[in-house]
């Protein structure tokens, strides 16, 4: 069988949760990046922007933004949720995030530039992956939240984030999840 099909047929998630942070070889990063830019998108409109949060700003953000955004939507926050939200982006070596930024004055339907850019997420996703590395695609809470979409130069009220994709080191193979079967999802005409 061919070795992307291969993969493709293959590859699983690994939980932020259990990944583990390592070192990603800057090359490895640039690919990766390379390949999640390199995605359909009709008009050619760019209606994306990625920001890579790695090494200090991991734990910046996490004490300038999580953690006091955090206490404010939940103002019973314990200490073992604050010290959570501190150390979030810690649980990976860098963590992508990806923003959807609609370009306004075009032809192509605001859905369209969406999909576009989650095939970005899907392509960081695969390209980390096929690496060997350890990645899973999350939103959880902070995706919604203003000033995190201000962080990663987005404007809130009109750019949304698609996702953070977390990039780190696998401790051991995920094991398979539940997998749609063919004949409930998928319908072939002939005629
Ligand atoms: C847009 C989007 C957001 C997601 N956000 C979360 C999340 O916040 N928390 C979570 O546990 N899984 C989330 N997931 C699911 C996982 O990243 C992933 O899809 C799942 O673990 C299985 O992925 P796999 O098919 O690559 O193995 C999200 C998936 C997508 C597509």
């Amino acid at each position: 069988m061919n070795e992307i099909i291969k993969f493709l047929k293959t590859r699983r998630s690994t939980t932020a949760k259990t990944m583990k942070v390592g070192h990603i070889e800057e090359s490895d990063l640039n690919d990766i990046l390379a390949c999640g830019i390199r995605v359909p998108d009709h008009g050619a409109l760019n209606p994306w922007f990625l920001t890579v949060i790695k090494d200090d700003a991991r734990s910046r953000i996490g004490k300038e933004i999580l953690v006091p955004e955090y206490i404010q939507n939940n103002p019973e926050a314990t200490e073992e949720e604050i010290d959570f939200e501190k150390n979030r982006f810690l649980r990976a070596s860098a963590v992508i995030a990806v923003l959807f930024k609609p370009v306004s004055d075009s032809k192509i339907p605001s859905w369209e530039m969406a999909l576009s850019t989650g095939a970005v997420c899907s392509n960081i996703l695969i390209a980390a992956q096929s690496l060997g590395y350890a990645a899973q695609w999350l939103t959880e809470w902070y995706s919604y939240n203003d000033r995190m979409i201000k962080e990663v130069d987005g404007k809130p009220g009109t750019d949304k984030l698609a996702g953070f994709i977390y990039i780190g080191n696998k401790v051991k193979e995920p094991v398979e999840r539940r997998r749609p079967k063919t004949e409930k999802v998928i319908n072939i005409l002939t005629e």
